[in-house]
C-alpha cells in the first residue's frame, strides 16, 4: 500500500477507536493495540513527512510553542446565561417564558449539566477542524487551535460527511482524578497547585507551548452550536435533536442530560442531579435548563444577558468557612511530614469536614494561615478537602505562626529535605508512623485487599509487636490463640482475617506493585508495569532503560523506581514477602523466557503467519514486540516489502532476520 493510503487509513482507524474509547466508553481493542497502531502512524509520517495531515491524531501530542495567540471573532457570539438560584428562581424563569409564550401550557425542557470548565468554540470546514476559539470577551477570542487538538474529545475530524461550515460549542474540562494526580506531582516537587480543575483546564487551553496542554489531560463535552452554515437540512428542531446529531458527528455528550415537561418535573430532576454531583468524574457547578423546540427559543429570543430560553440552576459552592482549631503534624508511609487541618466540623458539598490538607509546611506559610483563623475549605477534584486560605478580615488577634517541624512527631528523628523538593521527610525506616501507614496501603483495597485488617488493628498490632512489617502479616497467624479476645476480636472474625491474609497471597501482580509504595507508581502505574513485565522477577531486574521504554512511564517515575528496585532494603522486602509465601499471581502471558529482553519489530509481508500472529508468539516466548525501529530493537524481522523500518534497522546497525531466520529460532511445534 502506498504511504498516503496506509496513513490515511491508519487514522481511520485510529479515530474509530478513539469514538468507541472516548465517546461510547467501549473500547474494541487493549491499549497496546491502539499504541501499535498509534506508533505505526507516528513512524509512517516521520518516514514520510508528506502524509501527514493537520488532523491526524499524532498531532495531539501537541507541537512547539507559538509566538502569541491570534483573536478570532466568533461567526455568532458565545453568549453567557442568566442564573438561577433556588426552586423559586426557577419557578420564575418558567413563568416569565409562558408570559413571553402567552400561553399556561407546559414548557418542555431539556436539563443539562453544567459544565464546570472552560468553554471553547470549534469551528469545522467540511467535517475538519480548523479553527478552536475561547470564549474571550464573547464576540472575540483567542485562536487556541494547536492546544485544542491535543484534547482527547475534541475530534480533529467529524464522522460522516458534513459539507459547509458548522461551530460547535462545549467546555474543556480536567477530571477530578487527572486534576488529583497533576497536584500531586505539584506539591511533590514544590510548585504552585491548581487551585481548582477549572483553572487547570482553562490554563491548559491557554499555553503557547500545547505539549503542556497535551500533558495536562484535558477532555470536552459539548452542549450545543454557534453558526449552522451547511448546505443540507436543517440540522435539528430541538436541544435535544442537536445533542444527538452531535453525537453522531462523534462528540461526547452525557447521559444524564434529559427532556422533561414542566418546570416541576425540571426541578426534581436538577435535585437529583445536585446528589450526583459528588460521584461525577468532573466538576460541575449547576445545570443548565433550555426551552427544548428551537421554534420556542426563536420566538423567546434574548435579553442583553443572554438567551431568554435557557438559564443555569447554580448549585452551592463545594466550599465552606470554618474555624482551624489546630495544626498537626501527619507522617506518610514514605516519610512525607504533612501539616494537617483539624477543623472545626462544617458541610463541605455534602459531606461534613473534620480534617483538610495544608498540603506542606512551605504552601502553608505562602497562604499564612494559622490556628485560630476562620479559613476556606474545599473539595476541589479530589475525595481529600482542602484549605484553601484564611480570611484574613477575620483573624480579629494576633494569632501564632505555625512553625514547621525539624523533628519527626512520631521518632524524634531529624527531618530532611531533599533539594529541589518542599516536603519534609522523617528518614527513618522504623518510624511507628510510618510503618503503620506502609501496612495500612499494602492492605487497602485497591492494593492487597485485606479485609478487616483496618487502621486501629494495624496500630495495636504493631503496639503489641504482633506485627512490625509488611511480611509479619504474614506471620499473624502464629498468633491466632492471643488475637482472640483482642480488641472484641471473636473466634470468628480472627479466622475470617486469617483467611483474608492467607487469600491475598496470590493478589494480582499489578495490585501487590501498588501496595509496595513505590513513590510516583499509582494504581494505574502499577498495571502498566505488571503488564509490562508480567513477573515479579522480570520487574524486580527492570533498569531504568527498561522502565522509561514503557510508553506512560516518565523519567521521574523510572528513576524512583529503578532507585526502589535498587534499595537492598526493598529487595529484602520482596524476598521476605515470597517466603511468607506471597506469590503474585501474573497476568496470563509468556509460557517460556526464551525472548526475554529481547524487542522484535516485524516489517513487511510475512508468508506463513499474520504479523500480529507472530508478535503474539514473541510476547508468549517473553519477548517484546514493538511496532518502531529504535536502538532498543534486537531483530527486525522483515519479509517482502519492507520499507521505511528495514532502512532504519540498517542506519541504526539493528539485525535483521528473514522469517525464514525467525521461524528457526522457535521451537517445535510452537507453531
Ligand atoms: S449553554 C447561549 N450549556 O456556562 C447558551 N453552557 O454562563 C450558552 N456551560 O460560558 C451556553 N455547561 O461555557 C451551556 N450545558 C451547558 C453548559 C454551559 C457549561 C458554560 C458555558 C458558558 C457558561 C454560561
Amino acid at each position: 500500500m502506498d504511504p498516503v493510503a496506509k496513513a490515511a487509513e491508519l487514522r481511520r482507524q485510529i479515530e474509530h477507536h478513539d469514538y468507541r474509547y472516548y465517546v461510547l466508553n467501549e473500547p474494541e481493542i487493549s491499549d497496546s493495540e491502539y499504541d501499535r497502531l498509534f506508533r505505526e502512524l507516528k513512524n509512517l509520517e516521520e518516514a514520510h513527512p508528506e502524509v501527514r495531515t493537520p488532523d491526524s491524531p499524532t498531532q495531539r501530542v501537541g507541537t512547539p510553542p507559538i509566538e502569541g495567540f491570534e483573536q478570532h471573532r466568533h461567526l455568532i457570539p458565545m453568549l453567557s446565561l442568566d442564573n438561577a438560584f433556588g426552586h423559586d428562581e426557577l419557578r420564575d424563569f418558567d413563568q416569565r417564558i409562558k408570559r413571553v409564550l402567552e400561553s399556561e401550557d407546559e414548557v418542555e425542557y431539556f436539563v443539562e449539566l453544567k459544565f464546570d470548565g472552560a468553554s471553547i468554540s470549534l469551528t469545522y470546514e467540511n467535517g475538519v477542524l480548523v479553527i478552536a476559539t475561547t470564549r474571550g470577551d464573547g464576540t472575540t477570542g483567542e485562536n487556541v487551535t494547536h492546544n485544542a487538538r491535543t484534547v482527547r474529545g475534541i475530534p480533529l475530524r467529524l464522522r460522516g460527511d458534513l459539507p459547509g461550515r458548522i461551530e460547535i460549542r462545549g467546555e474543556v474540562l480536567m477530571f477530578k482524578e487527572v486534576f488529583a494526580e497533576l497536584n500531586r506531582g505539584k506539591a511533590e516537587k514544590g510548585e504552585q497547585l491548581f487551585a481548582n480543575p477549572r483553572n487547570a483546564a482553562a490554563g491548559g487551553l491557554r499555553q503557547l507551548d500545547s505539549r503542556l496542554t497535551a500533558a495536562r489531560k484535558l477532555n470536552f463535552y459539548t452542549y450545543g452550536v454557534g453558526a449552522v452554515e451547511l448546505d443540507t437540512r436543517r440540522f435539528a428542531d430541538s436541544q435535544s435533536g442537536i445533542l444527538s446529531r452531535l453525537r453522531g458527528l462523534g462528540f461526547a455528550t452525557r447521559p444524564e442530560a434529559r427532556v422533561l415537561n414542566g418546570i416541576e418535573a425540571v426541578i426534581e430532576y436538577v435535585d437529583q442531579i445536585q446528589t450526583l454531583r459528588p460521584s461525577l468524574p468532573f466538576g460541575i457547578d449547576g445545570a443548565v435548563i433550555k426551552v427544548n423546540s428551537l421554534d420556542t427559543q426563536e420566538t423567546l429570543g434574548f435579553t442583553a444577558r443572554g438567551p431568554r430560553w435557557a438559564t443555569a440552576y447554580k448549585f452551592a459552592a463545594e466550599q465552606a468557612f470554618t474555624k482551624l482549631n489546630n495544626i498537626f503534624t501527619q507522617v506518610g508511609r514514605t516519610g512525607a511530614v504533612t501539616p494537617v487541618a483539624d477543623l472545626e466540623p462544617v458541610v463541605v458539598g455534602g459531606v461534613t469536614v473534620t480534617r483538610a490538607t495544608l498540603h506542606n509546611y512551605e504552601d502553608l506559610g505562602r497562604k499564612d494561615v494559622r490556628p485560630g483563623d476562620i479559613v476556606i475549605v474545599q473539595r476541589a477534584g479530589d475525595v481529600i478537602p482542602e484549605v484553601v486560605g484564611p480570611v484574613l478580615d477575620k483573624r480579629t488577634e494576633e494569632l501564632p505562626v505555625p512553625v514547621a517541624p525539624t523533628e519527626c512527631p512520631e521518632c524524634g528523628t531529624a527531618l530532611f529535605q531533599k533539594p529541589g523538593e518542599v516536603i519534609l521527610r522523617c528518614p527513618n525506616k522504623h518510624c511507628p508512623a510510618q510503618i503503620s501507614a506502609k501496612i495500612r496501603h499494602f492492605v487497602s483495597r485497591g492494593a492487597m485487599d485485606i479485609e478487616g485488617l483496618g487502621e486501629k488493628l494495624i496500630d495495636r498490632f504493631l503496639e503489641l509487636n504482633f506485627i512490625s512489617d509488611l511480611p509479619s502479616i504474614y506471620r499473624l497467624k502464629d498468633y491466632r490463640e492471643e488475637l482472640i479476645g483482642l480488641e472484641k476480636l471473636g473466634e470468628q472474625s480472627v479466622d475470617n482475617l486469617l483467611e483474608a491474609i492467607e487469600a491475598s497471597k496470590t493478589q494480582s501482580l499489578d495490585r501487590f506493585v501498588f501496595g509496595l509504595g513505590i513513590r510516583f507508581v499509582g494504581d494505574r502505574g502499577a498495571k502498566d508495569l505488571a503488564k509490562e513485565f508480567r513477573s515479579l522477577d522480570r520487574l524486580l531486574a527492570a533498569t531504568y532503560e527498561d522502565l522509561i521504554a514503557i510508553p506512560d512511564v516518565g523519567p521521574r517515575t523510572a528513576a524512583e523506581v529503578e532507585e526502589w528496585l535498587q534499595d537492598p532494603a526493598n529487595q529484602g522486602l520482596v524476598e521476605d514477602l515470597r517466603k511468607c509465601g506471597v506469590t503474585p499471581t501474573e497476568p496470563e502471558g509468556p509460557t517460556s523466557d526464551q525472548f526475554a529482553g529481547q524487542t522484535f519489530v516485524f516489517t513487511g509481508k510475512l508468508e506463513r503467519f499474520a504479523r500480529e500472529a507472530a508478535e503474539e508468539l514473541v510476547m508468549k516466548m517473553g519477548g517484546k514486540a514493538a511496532g518502531s525501529v529504535s536502538k532498543a530493537t534486537t531483530y527486525v524481522v522483515a519479509g517482502p516489502g519492507a520499507g521505511s523500518k528495514l532502512a532504519k534497522a540498517e542506519q541504526l546497525g539493528v539485525a535483521v532476520l528473514t522469517e525464514e531466520d525467525f521461524l528457526a529460532m522457535l521451537p517445535e511445534g510452537s507453531l
